[in-house]
Protein backbone atom coordinates (compact mmCIF):
# COMPACT_ATOMS: atom_id res chain seq x y z
CA UNK A 1 0.00 0.00 0.00
CA UNK A 2 1.45 3.61 -0.87
CA UNK A 3 2.42 6.37 1.30
CA UNK A 4 -0.63 7.17 4.31
CA UNK A 5 0.56 10.81 4.36
CA UNK A 6 -0.05 13.92 2.24
CA UNK A 7 2.92 14.72 0.56
CA UNK A 8 4.64 17.84 2.97
CA UNK A 9 5.19 20.02 -0.62
CA UNK A 10 1.35 18.99 -2.22
CA UNK A 11 0.31 22.80 -3.19
CA UNK A 12 -3.31 23.12 -1.48
CA UNK A 13 -5.45 23.18 -4.93
CA UNK A 14 -7.41 26.37 -4.98
CA UNK A 15 -7.57 27.32 -8.69
CA UNK A 16 -8.99 25.70 -11.71
CA UNK A 17 -5.15 25.99 -13.04
CA UNK A 18 -4.10 23.85 -10.23
CA UNK A 19 -6.61 21.72 -10.43
CA UNK A 20 -5.86 20.86 -13.98
CA UNK A 21 -2.41 20.10 -13.03
CA UNK A 22 -3.20 17.44 -10.44
CA UNK A 23 -5.88 15.62 -12.78
CA UNK A 24 -2.78 15.82 -15.62
CA UNK A 25 -0.70 13.99 -12.90
CA UNK A 26 -3.02 11.86 -11.55
CA UNK A 27 -4.05 11.03 -15.42
CA UNK A 28 -0.29 9.30 -16.04
CA UNK A 29 -0.10 7.72 -12.65
CA UNK A 30 -4.23 5.75 -13.11
CA UNK A 31 -2.89 4.70 -16.52
CA UNK A 32 0.70 3.67 -14.94
CA UNK A 33 -1.35 1.76 -12.24
CA UNK A 34 -4.40 0.07 -14.12
CA UNK A 35 -2.51 -0.53 -17.55
CA UNK A 36 -4.55 -2.48 -19.47
CA UNK A 37 -6.78 -3.65 -16.25
CA UNK A 38 -10.20 -3.23 -15.38
CA UNK A 39 -11.77 -1.31 -12.36
CA UNK A 40 -14.92 -1.34 -10.56
CA UNK A 41 -16.51 1.86 -8.49
CA UNK A 42 -19.21 1.62 -6.42
CA UNK A 43 -20.86 5.41 -7.78
CA UNK A 44 -23.35 6.87 -5.34
CA UNK A 45 -23.24 10.28 -7.22
CA UNK A 46 -21.94 11.74 -4.19
CA UNK A 47 -18.82 14.64 -4.52
CA UNK A 48 -15.97 11.61 -3.72
CA UNK A 49 -16.74 8.96 -6.16
CA UNK A 50 -18.10 11.36 -8.77
CA UNK A 51 -14.90 12.47 -8.97
CA UNK A 52 -12.88 9.14 -8.93
CA UNK A 53 -15.39 8.01 -11.71
CA UNK A 54 -14.72 11.22 -14.02
CA UNK A 55 -10.46 10.90 -13.51
CA UNK A 56 -10.81 7.05 -14.68
CA UNK A 57 -13.10 7.33 -17.22
CA UNK A 58 -10.42 10.23 -18.96
CA UNK A 59 -7.45 7.50 -17.72
CA UNK A 60 -9.07 4.35 -19.29
CA UNK A 61 -12.58 4.98 -20.60
CA UNK A 62 -13.94 1.73 -20.76
CA UNK A 63 -11.74 -0.33 -18.80
CA UNK A 64 -13.84 1.14 -15.64
CA UNK A 65 -17.13 -0.40 -15.06
CA UNK A 66 -19.38 2.00 -12.41
CA UNK A 67 -22.00 0.51 -10.18
CA UNK A 68 -24.40 2.92 -9.26
CA UNK A 69 -27.15 1.02 -6.45
CA UNK A 70 -30.44 2.80 -6.10
CA UNK A 71 -31.12 1.25 -2.15
CA UNK A 72 -34.32 3.85 -2.50
CA UNK A 73 -33.13 5.27 0.22
CA UNK A 74 -31.43 8.49 -2.33
CA UNK A 75 -33.04 11.85 -3.00
CA UNK A 76 -35.28 12.98 -5.07
CA UNK A 77 -33.87 12.82 -9.36
CA UNK A 78 -29.86 11.48 -8.08
CA UNK A 79 -30.31 8.32 -9.73
CA UNK A 80 -31.56 9.80 -12.96
CA UNK A 81 -28.70 12.69 -12.78
CA UNK A 82 -25.81 9.49 -12.22
CA UNK A 83 -27.42 7.83 -15.17
CA UNK A 84 -27.41 10.94 -17.23
CA UNK A 85 -24.05 12.57 -16.06
CA UNK A 86 -22.19 9.15 -16.38
CA UNK A 87 -23.85 7.04 -19.10
CA UNK A 88 -24.99 9.67 -21.14
CA UNK A 89 -22.96 12.45 -21.19
CA UNK A 90 -19.79 10.50 -20.36
CA UNK A 91 -20.37 7.32 -22.08
CA UNK A 92 -18.98 5.62 -19.13
CA UNK A 93 -20.10 1.87 -18.66
CA UNK A 94 -22.61 1.87 -15.66
CA UNK A 95 -24.72 -1.13 -14.37
CA UNK A 96 -27.58 0.72 -12.76
CA UNK A 97 -29.10 -1.96 -9.82
CA UNK A 98 -32.84 -1.13 -9.06
CA UNK A 99 -32.41 -2.61 -5.36
CA UNK A 100 -35.33 -0.64 -4.05
CA UNK A 101 -37.78 -3.65 -2.96
CA UNK A 102 -35.18 -5.71 -1.55
CA UNK A 103 -33.66 -2.85 0.58
CA UNK A 104 -37.05 -1.53 2.33
CA UNK A 105 -38.93 -5.29 2.51
CA UNK A 106 -35.70 -5.51 4.48
CA UNK A 107 -36.01 -2.68 6.77
CA UNK A 108 -39.75 -3.19 7.19
CA UNK A 109 -40.77 -2.89 11.05
CA UNK A 110 -36.92 -2.34 11.89
CA UNK A 111 -36.95 0.83 13.96
CA UNK A 112 -33.74 1.33 15.85
CA UNK A 113 -31.34 3.60 14.21
CA UNK A 114 -27.81 1.71 14.48
CA UNK A 115 -30.07 -2.00 13.26
CA UNK A 116 -31.58 0.35 10.57
CA UNK A 117 -27.60 1.42 9.45
CA UNK A 118 -26.24 -2.21 9.79
CA UNK A 119 -29.07 -3.58 7.58
CA UNK A 120 -28.50 -0.83 4.86
CA UNK A 121 -24.50 -1.24 4.81
CA UNK A 122 -24.43 -4.56 5.11
CA UNK A 123 -27.62 -5.32 2.33
CA UNK A 124 -25.41 -2.78 -0.18
CA UNK A 125 -21.76 -4.53 0.30
CA UNK A 126 -24.23 -8.21 -0.71
CA UNK A 127 -25.61 -6.39 -4.02
CA UNK A 128 -22.56 -5.18 -4.46
CA UNK A 129 -20.10 -7.94 -5.00
CA UNK A 130 -22.97 -10.04 -6.68
CA UNK A 131 -22.60 -7.19 -9.00
CA UNK A 132 -18.75 -7.98 -8.92
CA UNK A 133 -19.42 -11.75 -9.48
CA UNK A 134 -20.41 -11.16 -12.64
CA UNK A 135 -17.66 -8.73 -13.62
CA UNK A 136 -14.76 -11.04 -15.73
CA UNK A 137 -11.30 -9.98 -14.56
CA UNK A 138 -11.47 -7.37 -12.51
CA UNK A 139 -8.07 -6.20 -10.96
CA UNK A 140 -8.63 -3.05 -9.57
CA UNK A 141 -11.45 -1.39 -7.17
CA UNK A 142 -11.85 2.73 -7.02
CA UNK A 143 -12.69 3.84 -4.23
CA UNK A 144 -13.46 7.72 -3.05
CA UNK A 145 -11.56 7.77 -0.25
CA UNK A 146 -10.72 11.20 0.95
CA UNK A 147 -7.77 12.45 3.28
CA UNK A 148 -9.97 13.09 6.06
CA UNK A 149 -11.06 9.77 5.61
CA UNK A 150 -7.75 8.48 6.22
CA UNK A 151 -7.02 11.01 9.19
CA UNK A 152 -9.75 9.18 10.82
CA UNK A 153 -10.88 13.21 11.90
CA UNK A 154 -13.48 12.96 9.97
CA UNK A 155 -16.71 11.70 12.34
CA UNK A 156 -18.69 11.92 8.47
CA UNK A 157 -17.50 8.64 7.70
CA UNK A 158 -16.21 7.33 10.83
CA UNK A 159 -19.19 5.83 12.37
CA UNK A 160 -20.57 3.86 9.59
CA UNK A 161 -18.23 1.33 8.60
CA UNK A 162 -19.87 -2.17 7.81
CA UNK A 163 -16.93 -4.45 6.86
CA UNK A 164 -15.69 -5.05 3.50
CA UNK A 165 -15.98 -7.43 0.69
CA UNK A 166 -15.27 -11.03 1.09
CA UNK A 167 -11.48 -12.36 1.10
CA UNK A 168 -12.17 -14.01 -2.39
CA UNK A 169 -12.82 -10.27 -3.39
CA UNK A 170 -10.08 -8.65 -3.16
CA UNK A 171 -8.81 -6.36 -5.17
CA UNK A 172 -5.99 -3.88 -5.57
CA UNK A 173 -6.77 -0.50 -4.50
CA UNK A 174 -7.71 2.74 -6.70
CA UNK A 175 -7.64 5.89 -4.50
CA UNK A 176 -6.73 8.75 -6.56
CA UNK A 177 -7.95 11.80 -4.58
CA UNK A 178 -6.88 9.89 -1.47
CA UNK A 179 -4.79 13.49 -0.27
CA UNK A 180 -7.09 15.75 -1.33
CA UNK A 181 -9.26 18.04 1.61
CA UNK A 182 -13.55 17.94 0.55
CA UNK A 183 -12.54 21.43 -1.11
CA UNK A 184 -9.92 20.09 -3.24
CA UNK A 185 -12.20 17.77 -4.50
CA UNK A 186 -14.77 20.04 -5.52
CA UNK A 187 -11.94 22.42 -6.95
CA UNK A 188 -11.18 19.50 -8.99
CA UNK A 189 -14.39 18.18 -9.76
CA UNK A 190 -15.34 21.11 -11.04
CA UNK A 191 -12.23 21.18 -14.03
CA UNK A 192 -13.61 17.80 -14.47
CA UNK A 193 -16.52 19.49 -15.83
CA UNK A 194 -18.98 17.46 -13.46
CA UNK A 195 -22.21 19.86 -12.50
CA UNK A 196 -22.39 22.17 -10.14
CA UNK A 197 -24.93 20.16 -8.58
CA UNK A 198 -23.10 17.21 -7.78
CA UNK A 199 -20.12 19.26 -7.19
CA UNK A 200 -21.25 22.02 -4.53
CA UNK A 201 -23.34 18.68 -3.00
CA UNK A 202 -24.10 18.94 1.06
CA UNK A 203 -22.63 16.22 2.60
CA UNK A 204 -25.94 13.30 2.65
CA UNK A 205 -25.22 9.98 5.08
CA UNK A 206 -24.46 5.94 3.24
CA UNK A 207 -27.99 5.27 4.72
CA UNK A 208 -29.68 8.46 3.59
CA UNK A 209 -33.24 8.88 3.60
CA UNK A 210 -33.65 5.73 5.97
CA UNK A 211 -31.67 7.62 8.81
CA UNK A 212 -34.52 10.59 8.02
CA UNK A 213 -38.04 8.73 7.91
CA UNK A 214 -37.27 8.28 11.74
CA UNK A 215 -38.49 4.71 13.22
CA UNK A 216 -39.44 1.98 11.11
CA UNK A 217 -39.16 2.73 7.51
CA UNK A 218 -42.49 2.82 5.34
CA UNK A 219 -42.81 3.64 1.69
CA UNK A 220 -45.51 6.49 2.26
CA UNK A 221 -43.63 8.46 4.93
CA UNK A 222 -40.17 7.54 3.13
CA UNK A 223 -42.00 9.54 0.07
CA UNK A 224 -42.90 12.19 2.20
CA UNK A 225 -39.01 12.54 3.38
CA UNK A 226 -38.41 12.38 -0.31
CA UNK A 227 -40.99 15.33 -1.46
CA UNK A 228 -40.00 17.09 1.42
CA UNK A 229 -36.40 17.66 1.06
CA UNK A 230 -36.65 18.20 -2.68
CA UNK A 231 -39.12 21.20 -1.88
CA UNK A 232 -36.25 22.65 0.15
CA UNK A 233 -33.32 22.11 -1.61
CA UNK A 234 -35.57 23.86 -4.73
CA UNK A 235 -36.10 26.83 -2.08
CA UNK A 236 -32.59 26.91 -0.77
CA UNK A 237 -31.26 26.72 -4.47
CA UNK A 238 -33.62 29.77 -5.57
CA UNK A 239 -32.81 32.11 -2.64
CA UNK A 240 -29.13 31.22 -3.47
CA UNK A 241 -28.63 29.33 -0.60
CA UNK A 242 -26.68 26.03 -2.19
CA UNK A 243 -23.00 24.85 -1.06
CA UNK A 244 -23.61 28.24 1.59
CA UNK A 245 -25.12 26.11 4.27
CA UNK A 246 -23.79 23.34 5.27
CA UNK A 247 -26.66 20.72 4.83
CA UNK A 248 -30.30 21.20 5.24
CA UNK A 249 -32.92 18.19 5.12
CA UNK A 250 -36.35 17.31 6.09
CA UNK A 251 -36.59 14.47 8.47
CA UNK A 252 -40.82 13.02 9.15
CA UNK A 253 -41.13 11.12 12.70
CA UNK A 254 -43.38 8.46 12.97
CA UNK A 255 -46.26 10.60 15.17
CA UNK A 256 -49.49 12.54 13.78
CA UNK A 257 -51.06 15.28 15.16
CA UNK A 258 -53.93 16.80 14.19
CA UNK A 259 -54.82 19.40 11.55
CA UNK A 260 -57.01 21.22 9.40
CA UNK A 261 -57.63 21.44 5.36
CA UNK A 262 -60.53 22.88 3.49
CA UNK A 263 -62.75 23.06 7.18
CA UNK A 264 -61.76 19.44 7.26
CA UNK A 265 -59.49 17.99 10.41
CA UNK A 266 -56.78 15.61 9.41
CA UNK A 267 -54.69 13.38 11.04
CA UNK A 268 -50.72 13.61 9.30
CA UNK A 269 -47.17 13.77 10.18
CA UNK A 270 -45.95 16.49 10.45
CA UNK A 271 -42.21 17.53 8.76
CA UNK A 272 -39.30 18.68 10.63
CA UNK A 273 -36.48 21.19 8.85
CA UNK A 274 -32.69 21.14 9.84
CA UNK A 275 -30.83 23.62 8.49
CA UNK A 276 -26.86 23.99 9.91
CA UNK A 277 -23.67 25.10 9.55
CA UNK A 278 -20.30 23.32 10.86
CA UNK A 279 -16.73 23.18 10.03
CA UNK A 280 -16.15 19.59 10.79
CA UNK A 281 -19.70 18.49 11.91
CA UNK A 282 -18.35 17.42 15.17
CA UNK A 283 -20.37 20.70 16.44
CA UNK A 284 -22.78 22.37 14.78
CA UNK A 285 -24.86 25.93 14.71
CA UNK A 286 -28.11 26.25 13.25
CA UNK A 287 -28.38 28.27 9.95
CA UNK A 288 -29.96 32.19 10.23
CA UNK A 289 -32.57 32.02 7.39
CA UNK A 290 -34.58 34.57 5.97
CA UNK A 291 -38.22 34.28 7.74
CA UNK A 292 -40.02 34.90 4.33
CA UNK A 293 -38.07 32.16 2.64
CA UNK A 294 -38.90 29.75 5.70
CA UNK A 295 -42.51 30.36 5.42
CA UNK A 296 -42.94 30.18 1.84
CA UNK A 297 -41.09 26.40 2.55
CA UNK A 298 -43.50 25.60 5.40
CA UNK A 299 -46.82 26.58 2.66
CA UNK A 300 -45.72 24.63 0.05
CA UNK A 301 -44.72 22.04 2.05
CA UNK A 302 -47.76 21.83 3.87
CA UNK A 303 -49.68 22.18 0.56
CA UNK A 304 -47.65 19.38 -1.66
CA UNK A 305 -46.95 16.70 0.44
CA UNK A 306 -49.48 14.23 0.67
CA UNK A 307 -49.88 12.98 4.18
CA UNK A 308 -48.05 16.21 5.83
CA UNK A 309 -50.19 19.43 7.59
CA UNK A 310 -47.64 20.71 9.60
CA UNK A 311 -43.79 21.99 9.45
CA UNK A 312 -41.75 21.86 12.63
CA UNK A 313 -38.04 24.01 12.15
CA UNK A 314 -35.35 22.41 14.65
CA UNK A 315 -33.39 24.93 16.15
CA UNK A 316 -31.13 22.89 18.34
CA UNK A 317 -27.35 23.46 17.87
CA UNK A 318 -25.04 19.97 18.38
CA UNK A 319 -24.52 19.76 21.02
CA UNK A 320 -27.46 18.81 22.38
CA UNK A 321 -28.77 17.57 19.28
CA UNK A 322 -27.29 15.24 16.40
CA UNK A 323 -26.91 16.54 12.61
CA UNK A 324 -29.38 14.09 11.79
CA UNK A 325 -32.23 12.87 13.64
CA UNK A 326 -31.25 9.47 13.65
P1 LIG B 1 -24.51 13.58 13.34
O1 LIG B 1 -25.94 13.22 13.13
O2 LIG B 1 -23.72 12.48 13.98
O3 LIG B 1 -23.91 13.75 11.89
O4 LIG B 1 -24.32 14.90 14.05
C1 LIG B 1 -22.64 14.28 11.58
C2 LIG B 1 -22.47 14.16 10.07
O5 LIG B 1 -22.37 12.78 9.72
C3 LIG B 1 -23.41 12.44 8.81
N1 LIG B 1 -23.86 11.09 9.15
C4 LIG B 1 -23.57 9.99 8.46
N2 LIG B 1 -22.84 9.81 7.34
N3 LIG B 1 -23.29 7.51 7.44
C5 LIG B 1 -22.72 8.59 6.82
O6 LIG B 1 -22.10 8.41 5.78
C6 LIG B 1 -24.03 7.59 8.57
O7 LIG B 1 -24.52 6.61 9.08
C7 LIG B 1 -24.17 8.92 9.09
N4 LIG B 1 -24.81 9.39 10.18
C8 LIG B 1 -24.63 10.73 10.19
C9 LIG B 1 -24.47 13.49 8.97
O8 LIG B 1 -25.27 13.63 7.80
C10 LIG B 1 -23.64 14.73 9.27
O9 LIG B 1 -23.14 15.30 8.08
Amino acid sequence: MAENRRPENMKRITTPELAQAFIEEQLAALRSQIGDGRVLLALSGGVDSSVVAALLIRAVGKQLTCVHVNHGLLRKGEPEQVIEVFRNQMNANLVYVDAVDRFLDKLAGVSEPETKRRIIGAEFIRVFEEEARKLDGIRFLAQGTIYPDILESGPVKAHHNVGGLPDDLQFELVEPVRFLYKDEVRVVGKALGLPDSMVYRQPFPGPGLGVRCVGAITRERLEAVRESDAILREEFAKHGLEGKVWQYFTVVPDFKSTGITDGLRTYDWPVVIRAVNTVDAVTAEVAELDFGMMAKIVERITHEVKGVNRVLWDLTPKPTGTIEWE
